[in-house]
């Protein structure tokens, strides 16, 4: 004999897997997939300016100034799983004092059913281009690459590159004259 309280709990116990099945499908039909695609970088007329830091050291460091344009048609990343994208745009370069830089300089959330086609044209950073010293005047190599998370329904949250990025230099001297990007 099943008493109700018996029978409400093999039920409670059956829905409970179904779900947990149908959320590892979900998971499952879209974790295979390539969320990389291509993107289209290029950057607008790189100043590097020396600024006073008004910390106690009184250093002067290098500040980037830099305009972008971005091409990206991201429809594509977006299925049943894909909650939102969030974007951003980082720098990496190398200095005599670290192997490795990198800063963000951009970013950007992409609800589902928003919009996913980018066409940006001359976008100022959101972000203020800092060194940590004077690396960025006269540096041959920096690179802007354009990456995403995933947010999904269920499952992992993938931390994807897209293809292409764009690398640039900054120039030997010094700008002067007034900061024509007001962040
Ligand atoms: C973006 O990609 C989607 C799907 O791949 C396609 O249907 C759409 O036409 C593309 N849009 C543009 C502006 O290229
Ligand atoms: C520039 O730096 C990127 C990584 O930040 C590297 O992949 C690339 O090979 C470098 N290019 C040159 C010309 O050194």
């Amino acid at each position: 004999m099943h008493s109700v309280l018996q029978r409400g709990n093999a039920i409670l116990a059956y829905a409970l897997s179904v779900l947990a099945c149908l959320t590892f499908v979900c998971f499952a039909s879209t974790v295979f997939l390539d969320y990389r695609t291509n993107v289209d970088i290029k950057v607008i007329s790189p100043l590097v300016r020396t600024i006073a830091d008004y910390g106690a050291a009184r250093e002067r460091n290098d500040l980037g100034q830099v305009s972008f344009d971005l091409q990206a048609n991201l429809s594509n990343l977006f299925n049943w799983n894909v909650k939102q994208l969030f974007l951003y745009l980082t720098a990496e370069y190398e200095t005599s004092n670290n192997q490795l830089n990198q800063v963000v300089l951009w970013d950007k959330i992409i609800l589902r059913g928003e919009n996913a086609v980018l066409n940006l044209k001359n976008m100022n950073p959101k972000y203020y281009f800092w060194d940590d010293g004077n690396g960025l005047r006269g540096n041959k190599n920096i690179t802007l690459t354009l990456s995403w998370n995933i947010i999904p329904n269920a499952g992992l949250l993938p931390n994807i590159f897209a293809h292409g990025s764009h690398s640039f230099q900054f120039p030997l001297d010094y700008a002067t004259g007034n900061p024509r990007i007001i962040l």
